[in-house]
């Protein structure tokens, strides 16, 4: 007989749990959150983007966690301190790297981004007082009246954000004219990847061309500078920054087998969401094949063998004068 009660539905499922081996279990919690992602992507939400990139974000946070851990003791901190993360995304970085670094007394900490999605899975995830999420796009001028720019940041972090947008001109006055005079940003950006030049050999593959038109749109423009590091600083000065580091640097990321590779891999990919479902696992196939021949990549059986990446990250430590130059 079926249950006739809440009460009695909840000891008959709570009977049903207590049959299931203890190793099912751990199972299906670890994979909760992708059945989550999978559920939500059937309902047509673009909310499993958000979720897929914070299950496989390992990379960002190392590398985020790596700069913060390098740089936060070198800004000059001062009681009531406006923070801002700019291509926050799910707030992870925001959050759990940037939040527990900074001192207790700043004003308010904001994440923007230019993702509805990803702002509407931070703002659900990480509730707290003094801290906000706002939607702004780093690649066109952000208006003088805008709150990110009145009354302005007096520290602005950036992880993997402006490898996002191609012209880095326009990125670095919009991150200028959110800080304060005085104030001091720390950016991480993408700078060499073997990713992006796998997207352009995709570009020109007959069978992925047409899902990658606009691939040039996602590969910084670093990615081909003789100097990046350079270039970067020309375009920081030519800001009007007063710049105390910017280098580059060559960093490796492990990943314990190649299917979580894969999955980062995919978090972060811009055209997986064009290409037909049944077309996506062969589109991540062939971007790990290419990627693998640009010998930055090591990798083995798909569940087996540890993968490792390597990459170039940009580091710059910039300040803006206290008047104008
Ligand atoms: C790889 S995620 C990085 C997220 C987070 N900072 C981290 O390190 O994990 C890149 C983020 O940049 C955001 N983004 C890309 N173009 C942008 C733009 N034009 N303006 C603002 N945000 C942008 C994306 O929406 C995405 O959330």
């Amino acid at each position: 007989m079926g249950p006739t009660s809440i009460v009695q539905l909840s000891a008959m499922l709570q009977e049903e749990w207590r049959r299931i081996p203890v190793d099912i279990l751990h199972k299906l919690v670890e994979s909760m959150t992708d059945r989550m992602a999978a559920v939500i992507a059937t309902r047509g939400s673009k909310m499993n983007n958000a979720i897929l990139y914070s299950n496989h974000n390992s990379l960002q946070t190392a590398m985020a966690r790596k700069v913060l851990s390098e740089y936060m003791d070198k800004l000059s901190w001062q009681p009531g301190d406006r923070i801002l993360d700019v291509g926050c995304g799910n707030g992870n970085i925001t959050v759990e790297e940037l939040l527990p670094r900074v001192p207790g007394d700043f004003e308010v900490l904001a994440g923007m981004d230019i993702s509805h999605t990803m702002l509407e899975f931070a703002s659900s995830k990480y509730k707290h007082p003094k801290i906000k999420f706002i939607q702004a796009d780093l690649a066109a001028e952000i208006p003088a009246e805008s709150e990110l720019r009145t009354p302005g940041f007096d520290k602005i972090f950036s992880s993997y954000c402006l490898n996002w947008i191609p012209d880095q001109r326009q990125a670095v006055r919009n991150i200028y004219n959110m800080l304060r005079p005085g104030g001091e940003a720390v950016l991480l950006i993408s700078s060499w990847t073997p990713a992006y030049s796998a997207y352009e050999v995709q570009s020109k593959k007959s069978e992925w061309k047409q899902y990658l038109k606009d691939a040039y749109k996602f590969i910084t423009p670093l990615q081909k500078s003789k100097d990046a590091a350079g270039d970067f600083y020309k375009i920081l000065q030519d800001a009007g920054f007063e710049i105390i580091n910017c280098y580059t640097e060559k960093v490796q990321h492990d990943y314990n087998t190649a299917r979580c590779f894969k999955d980062s891999v995919k978090a972060y990919n811009p055209f997986i969401d064009k290409i037909p479902e049944d077309q996506q696992e062969d589109y991540m196939l062939d971007l790990l094949l290419e990627m693998t021949k640009i010998k930055h990549v090591e990798t083995g059986n798909i569940d087996e063998k540890v993968t490792i990446l390597r990459q170039e990250i940009l580091v710059a430590y910039v300040k803006k004068y206290k008047k104008s130059h």
